[in-house]
């Protein structure tokens, strides 16, 4: 099999590339990625000059860079995405490009074809659930400009495969941690400000909650739809672990040994999803088993940034900075956190 795995060097991408390299390597595996930001070939160091594996920096948003690719590939696993919900409250313009336009160039490379589009969305579309869990079925209420976009994305997959027929499978994972994750999301960010004795910005009261994945449990089960996934069919998966980011940062303070003094409450986040909670029982009734527990999960992750200092101190102190400034300048220093 040819599989095209678009936006590889980034979190998730990056760990669903280098399974499919090492654990099917009778396939061939292509990524295309723009590198943006947060896009990192260190990622993929692990399987460089592997011979079932070819990196290609290209843009979705931009027809010729794929239409080669896709023309060669069986399977299109889209990972790219601009992913991060701060930065799209500050300019949603990256978002509507690459999450809605570049999924539009994908369906129209593999339009009129027999080839699948595996669309990693997430569970951001179905909006704030103040109780209750959101299954497949649950209607699209997204709450921010990032979740807007993927939620465009994934009501242009479902209307061209009910106009042109076009073959997909869909995943809605919840929240992902793990190793690589670029230092600005909420369990990276605090681990390293964690080490580096750093404030812990908190927004809002702490109380918003949030569903726990594993990433390598995600990588499973991408895996296992592209292998054993209906063709129209669309999978949530969750870790059912719903905490609440003020469980998380003491979770995050215990593990690293920090100072609780570091916790500060910051003014919240603009149209904040109070609760994101997915019923992942379609997923599960497939075969996919969680392997990670959550504490588990947790040490693995803050051992992996204790070990790989070389991989986000020079990210945090790259573009990182800026962003850092505009972001949390203000907010620490009404809270008495001069940096
Ligand atoms: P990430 O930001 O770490 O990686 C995205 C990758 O896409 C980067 O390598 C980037 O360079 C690349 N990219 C961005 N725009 C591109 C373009 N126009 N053309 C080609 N490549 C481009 O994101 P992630 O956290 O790994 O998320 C991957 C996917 O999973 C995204 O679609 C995201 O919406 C979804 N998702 C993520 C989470 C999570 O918790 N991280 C949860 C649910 C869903
Ligand atoms: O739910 C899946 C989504 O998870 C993905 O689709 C997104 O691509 C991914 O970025 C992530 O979005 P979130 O907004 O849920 O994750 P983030 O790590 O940005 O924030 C998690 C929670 O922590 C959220 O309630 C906001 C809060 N938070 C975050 C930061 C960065 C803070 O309280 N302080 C912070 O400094």
């Amino acid at each position: 099999m040819n599989v095209l795995i678009t936006g590889g060097a980034g979190f998730i991408g990056s760990h669903f590339t280098k399974f499919v390299v090492n654990n099917y390597t009778d396939y061939q595996v292509v990524v295309i990625d723009k590198l943006n930001y947060r896009g990192n070939l260190a990622n993929l160091k692990e399987i460089e000059g592997k011979t079932n594996y070819k990196f290609i920096r290209g843009d979705i948003c931009v027809k010729e860079d794929i239409l080669p690719q896709v023309s060669e590939a069986d399977v299109v696993v889209n990972f790219a995405a601009e992913t991060f919900v701060d930065r799209a409250i500050m300019d949603a313009s990256d978002f509507l490009s690459t999450d809605v336009f570049g999924v539009y160039n994908l369906l129209e490379a593999i339009r009129g074809t027999d080839k699948v589009l595996i669309h990693i969305s997430t569970d951001e579309v179905y909006g704030s659930l103040e109780e209750g869990f959101a299954d497949e079925n649950y209607p699209l209420r997204p709450g921010n400009p990032y979740s807007a976009s993927k939620a465009s994305g994934d009501l242009l997959i479902l209307s061209y495969a009910n106009t042109y027929g076009i073959r997909f499978k869909m995943v809605r994972p919840s929240n992902n941690f793990g190793p690589n994750q670029y230092p600005e999301n909420l369990v990276p960010l605090f681990i390293t400000n964690a080490i580096e004795g750093r404030p812990l910005p908190i927004y809002g009261d702490g109380q918003y909650r949030r569903d726990w994945i594993y990433v390598m449990d995600t990588v499973r089960a991408i895996d296992l739809v592209m292998h054993e996934g209906e063709i129209g069919e669309i999978y949530n998966v969750g870790g059912g672990n719903i905490r609440t980011n003020l469980e998380i940062t003491e979770e995050i303070i215990e593990r690293t040994g920090a100072s609780k003094d570091l916790m500060v409450f910051v003014d919240d986040r603009q149209g904040h999803d109070r609760r994101y909670a997915l019923d992942s029982s379609k997923i599960k009734e497939l075969g996919f088993e969680q392997r990670y527990e959550f504490g588990k999960a947790m040490e693995l992750t803050v051992n992996w940034y204790r070990e790989n200092e070389d991989w986000w101190r020079p990210i945090k102190s790259g573009e990182f900075r800026e962003y850092y400034e505009k972001q949390y300048r203000e907010r620490l220093s009404k809270a008495g956190y001069g940096e």
